[in-house]
């Protein structure tokens, strides 16, 4: 049975929230925390070792009401169910998406076309711990005997961004193993990265889903044919590993059965780091932590499926988030993690969210007529406070911002840590609440400006507020914590989804550019250039000149 397919416009929800958001919109949230003292208790989620305040939002009890109504009218309880149950909800490749499967106990039963697939989840992690623990451990060594020093995950999109965020997040927790990712087809990057590196003692591990992708075939072919200058066919298979569904061509390629880690077709691309392709984030921080990121995920998946909707984590953001997006007309969100270690939290997200609902065509094949998919960017604070917060604090347009920071810091240092949530805490405040003529007024009296200067200075120093944020606190980043922040973000990609009444779980707007490159590469290497635009014809004449 496919999802419930309802043009959310339709709905007497978003007719409400039509009429709501003309009648609420130049509310200040000044005005809101003013007028309800409980406002932030109102609006804060806590769960397990989370704490959501969603209170800096410009909504109100009846937004948040009809925002809810909203996600029961369009079915988003039946589609859950459908979800976790393994229907194939991904109709237009008609797959089932089970990342959650991945993350689920061993108990579990989750059946695709009638078969348990948690048996087989489970030998792959199985797999997955012998062959790191022997990595780790040193047992397992390189084609001279020597034991890995360094690993290199050749793999790009979703069998690049998930493992390599996660490694850079849970560095606090790594071994001894250095860690590299190989993924643009630009040779500069594959080159770079093998000028580091030993062939005795280093572990390539190629990640592709399908096992077609022209990056990363080619990234692992100049590997191969760099490593046999050192080593011999047969050491290949002692110094490559491989992460597919598509097995048959992994032999092709000289990997070694014992080496090779499959995958399934109910695993989108960018939700795969809890399967194999995860096999990286094993290496770096050991099985067991991988296993702890895993369960913290399925936490995670609990929560979101059997939570009340407002009290719902995933849902509530999401829906806030449909709110900006649909009725405030926001173009944009930021998601700032107030954590170095998350670095790469955003560019990971990026893919997620952005290949997700990137989609103009509803689920019954027409054009949307409203917005989708947000455009996501950020970088971890306080880094972003000196590069763009000024737009976001200044500019023309609403930008709401999840702020991401953590109550213990890992190494310990308590100045650094204070100085660094001082920050966060600091640009919520500032954001919501802006600074008024009379403030500013006020401050450069105090400086002894005279009132000519004053007068001039007045405009450009207000701050007009009111500008939405949400604030996830979280105990510390811990492989768990961190698994659960990444379902989360999942699950808001899927309420989204449904609500939109798009298809979440392929993404053929990646298709055309592969296809085009293709024909190009011939136009390029070929001594003739085939028929194209003045424009793209003028600049392959000049490339190739
Ligand atoms: O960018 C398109 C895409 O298909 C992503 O969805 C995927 O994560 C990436 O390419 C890599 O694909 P594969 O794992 O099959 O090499």
């Amino acid at each position: 049975m496919p999802l419930p397919n309802i043009n959310p416009t339709t709905t007497l929800a978003w007719k409400k929230l039509t009429k709501h958001f003309q009648e609420s919109k130049d509310v200040h949230l000044k005005t809101l925390f003013n007028s309800n003292m409980d406002r932030a208790k109102n609006f804060t989620i806590k769960w397990e070792d989370f704490l959501v305040d969603y209170s800096k939002n410009r909504i109100t009890g009846e937004t948040m009401g009809l925002l809810l109504e909203l996600a029961e009218e369009v079915g988003l309880k039946t589609a859950i169910q459908k979800c976790f149950d393994g229907e194939a909800i991904n109709q237009t490749e008609g797959r089932a998406v089970l990342h959650t499967a991945l993350r689920a106990s061993k108990e579990a039963i989750i059946k695709v076309d009638g078969k348990n697939i948690v048996p087989e989840i489970y030998e792959v992690k199985n797999k997955i711990k012998v062959f790191t623990d022997a990595v780790v451990s040193g047992e397992k060594k390189g084609y001279t005997g020597k034991t890995f020093t360094d690993v290199v995950n050749i793999g790009i999109g979703g069998s690049d961004l998930g493992p390599a965020m996660v490694v850079e997040a849970l560095k606090f927790y790594k071994n001894h193993l250095k860690m590299h990712f190989v993924s643009n087809v630009d040779g500069d990057h594959v080159h770079e990265v093998l000028k580091e590196l030993n062939p005795e003692t280093t572990l390539f591990v190629v990640v592709s889903k399908t096992f077609t992708t022209q990056e990363t075939l080619s990234n692992a072919t100049t590997i191969k044919k760099w490593f046999l200058k050192y080593g011999s066919q047969e050491d290949v298979a002692k110094h490559f590993a491989a992460v597919s569904t598509n097995t048959s061509k992994i032999s092709e390629f000289g990997i070694s059965a014992d080496n090779v880690f499959p995958m399934w077709d109910w695993v989108g691309g960018r939700f795969s780091l809890w399967s194999a392709v995860g096999l990286s984030i094993a290496l770096s921080v050991g099985f067991e932590n991988f296993d702890k990121l895993l369960k913290g995920a399925n936490q995670m998946d609990d929560h979101f499926r059997t939570a009340d909707f407002e009290n719902n984590i995933p849902i509530v953001l999401a829906l806030i988030s449909i709110w900006y997006n649909n009725f405030h007309e926001a173009e944009t969100e930021a998601i700032i993690p107030y954590a170095q270690y998350l670095s790469r939290f955003s560019a990971y997200l990026q893919q997620g969210i952005m290949e997700s609902n990137g989609k103009s065509v509803d689920r019954k094949g027409i054009r949307t007529g409203y917005q989708t998919g947000t455009i996501i960017w950020g970088e971890p604070g306080t880094n972003s406070q000196h590069a763009f917060f000024q737009l976001i604090h200044q500019g023309t347009k609403v930008i709401p911002v999840d702020f991401i920071g953590y109550k213990e810091s890992l190494h310990g240092d308590v100045d650094h840590h204070n100085k660094l949530m001082a920050n966060f805490f600091a640009q919520t405040e500032a954001l919501m609440n802006g600074k008024t003529a009379g403030e500013v007024k006020k401050e450069l009296i105090s400086k002894g400006l005279s009132k000519e200067e004053i007068e001039n200075l007045l405009p450009f120093k207000i701050f007009e507020g009111n500008k939405p944020t949400n604030t996830i606190l979280i105990d510390k980043l811990t492989p768990k914590s961190l698994g659960s922040l990444i379902a989360l973000y999942e699950h808001k990609i899927f309420v989204q989804g449904v609500i939109w009444n798009i298809y979440s779980y392929d993404q053929w707007g990646v298709e055309l550019g592969k296809q085009l490159a293709t024909t190009i590469l011939k136009d390029i290497t070929n001594s003739e250039i085939a028929d194209h635009d003045s424009s793209t014809l003028q600049l392959l004449q000049n490339f190739k000149n």
